[in-house]
């Protein structure tokens, strides 16, 4: 059984007791096995893992859906408890930010492209709650999912450019049979939409396939965009080709760093704003 702990100063006490390499996951709840392979696999690298639970406000805009995040912390203790972790460190708002944070991370530019560019403030919010969460819990290694690579990406810049004293490792995404990467914003898909939803992983695969045959960036991205801008109940944010550490992307690129890219892309589905992103490697 995990311990569930609800401030920082219980933390401090629940950490004090656990001895050797401590792995952390962070999350904001409504875990799903997507978050679950996060603590798999923490715990093959870890003695102990602890799941930070805290939907936080600061990564959310204004027309963003905070208020209607779901949360059902003891749902996902349930879960946690299948798999078994040490501590799940679910602080209330006030704990966390007793007043509004005055010194702010400025996530520089790797955050003002794509999803950055559609949520100005977002990642600015994810890497303040990732500094804070990760001053406490001080743990060996953190463990982030590819499903939000760009987060991933700010994550491990923020870590190299600020020497934090923590190792980031990530994780493939967790898809579902269909396809379709598991997301919390999958819950808010219906039945029609679901199956709309399956063309992202489709037009990236599409994408990969037309790498693996010699194709280069611009052709991956015409391949993928053609694909999902005539699928039907889907609406295109962005589909891009990026470098997966700096996001600059390759298309633009005349001597790309290597032969490694990712293939990004967000889209609307209904009301629902769908991300995903698959690896590419590209055989000049
Ligand atoms: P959340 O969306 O709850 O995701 C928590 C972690 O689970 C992230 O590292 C995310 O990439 C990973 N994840 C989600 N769906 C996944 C999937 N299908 N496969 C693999 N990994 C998946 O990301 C956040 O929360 C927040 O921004 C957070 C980092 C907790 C800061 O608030």
């Amino acid at each position: 059984m995990s311990e569930l702990i609800r401030n920082k100063a219980e933390l401090q006490d629940g950490l004090d007791k656990l001895s050797g390499r401590v792995a952390l996951v962070m999350t904001m709840g409504a875990l799903h096995d997507g978050h679950l392979s996060l603590v798999r696999a923490a715990k093959k690298v870890a003695d102990h893992v602890v799941v930070s639970i805290f939907v936080n406000p600061l990564q959310f805009g204004p027309n963003e859906d905070f208020d209607a995040y779901p949360r059902q912390l003891d749902k996902d203790i349930g879960l946690l408890d299948t798999v078994g972790v040490d501590l799940v460190f679910a602080p209330e708002e006030s704990d966390m930010y007793p007043r509004e944070p005055l010194v702010r991370i400025d996530p520089g530019p790797i955050a003002a492209v794509y999803e950055g560019a559609t949520r100005p403030t977002h990642f600015a919010g994810v890497l303040q709650v990732v500094h804070k969460v990760l001053n406490l819990a001080h743990p060996d290694v953190a463990i982030f999912g590819q499903k939000d690579a760009q987060q991933l990406a700010l994550i491990r810049t923020m870590v190299a450019d600020l020497n934090m004293p923590v190792e980031i490792q990530s994780v493939p995404i967790k898809r579902e049979e269909s396809g379709l990467a598991l997301s919390s914003r999958n819950a808010y898909l219906s039945e029609d939409e679901y199956i709309e939803a399956l063309a992202l992983n489709q037009a990236l695969v599409l994408g990969k396939d037309a790498a693996q045959h010699g194709a280069g960036p611009e052709q991956v991205r015409t391949v993928a965009t053609r694909y999902l801008d005539q699928a039907p109940g889907v609406k295109l944010d962005y589909l891009a080709v990026v470098d997966p550490e700096t996001f600059e992307d390759l298309v633009a690129q005349d001597a790309p760093r290597g032969d490694r890219g990712l293939i990004i892309t967000a889209a609307w589905v209904g009301p629902t704003r769908l991300i995903d992103n698959m690896e590419v490697t590209f055989h000049a």
